[in-house]
């Protein structure tokens, strides 16, 4: 019997996205809809289509990646990181370019949104933010830069205003100053090397999807990515359990500094 666990490998050697680090039985529930929805009849099956229907297989990756975002997503933490965090931050850097990466980035909405901070207490051309993503498809979607209202309904007016043309009744479009601060590349958290040297670290709302052993690894790698005084901000059901034993000091929910 053809079970979850093969079918694990062979989306392994498909894809290079390791499903036994994701928790199983919210994948799982994600997979067997997927499967229901394309009138299939288990894991068997649907490997053996998604090996030569290319659309599905794109589908499947896109679907597995669970891919929701928003600018600004919980406001009041962007707060935090703009009254709090920041000053620290730019304090420690003494002029110096503040290096910053976006994890997980999706859409494009945490990378576009930390430009438009950054640019209200630097000229818009000294910022830089790497953003990163396993899917190259949400990639690609980041760089053509086009959002719904639904997704920009939480950035400050003064944001919307400066940053964005309205394209359609419900399309609004980014603008060229932001999209060119951001350096976009693909990148498994879960099995890529780590760039280093951070000052600041966006990780949101992707650990929910990992088992906490692999969430354990990813800390500890953040941990060393960042520079001493760095800080790593999470997501807001993403609170770390051994934030003391990696290292990491917490001053604020969902904030984590290397001392
Ligand atoms: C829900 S979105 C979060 C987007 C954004 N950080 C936010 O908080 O709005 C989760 C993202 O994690 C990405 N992702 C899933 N597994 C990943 C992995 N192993 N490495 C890197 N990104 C991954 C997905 O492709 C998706 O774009």
């Amino acid at each position: 019997m053809y079970e979850y666990n093969e079918f694990s490998k062979d989306v392994y050697k498909l894809t290079g996205i390791d499903l036994s680090l994701y928790k199983e039985r919210q994948m799982k529930r994600r997979i067997d809809a997927l499967i229901a929805r394309h009138k299939l009849h288990g894991y068997e099956e649907f490997v053996k289509v998604i090996k030569t229907d290319r659309d599905l297989y794109e589908d499947f990756l896109s679907y597995l990646t669970i891919n929701v975002s928003e600018f600004y997503r919980n406001p009041v933490q962007w707060k935090t990181l703009e009254n709090t965090m920041l000053p620290r931050l730019m304090n420690a850097a003494k002029g110096r370019p503040l290096k910053v990466w976006s994890a997980a980035c999706s859409t494009g909405d945490e990378p576009y949104s930390l430009v438009m901070l950054l640019s209200k207490y630097m000229p818009i051309n000294k910022v830089t933010v790497d953003a990163t993503d396993i899917d190259k498809q949400i990639i690609e979607k980041a760089q053509q830069g086009i959002y719904n209202g639904k997704s920009i309904k939480g950035l400050p007016d003064e944001f919307k205003t400066k940053y964005f043309e309205q394209l359609g009744r419900d399309s609004f479009k980014i603008s060229d100053d932001v999209k060119k601060r951001v350096n976009f590349k693909q990148h498994n958290l879960l099995a890529d090397r780590y760039p280093v040297g951070y000052d600041l670290i966006l990780c949101r709302n992707v650990m929910i999807y990992f088992t906490e052993d692999a969430k354990d690894v990813i800390y500890r790698n953040f941990y060393k990515s960042l520079n001493p005084g760095g800080v790593l901000f999470v997501g807001s059901t993403e609170q770390m359990l051994k934030a003391d034993e990696i290292g990491f000091s917490s001053e604020a929910s969902f904030f984590y500094i290397k001392p």
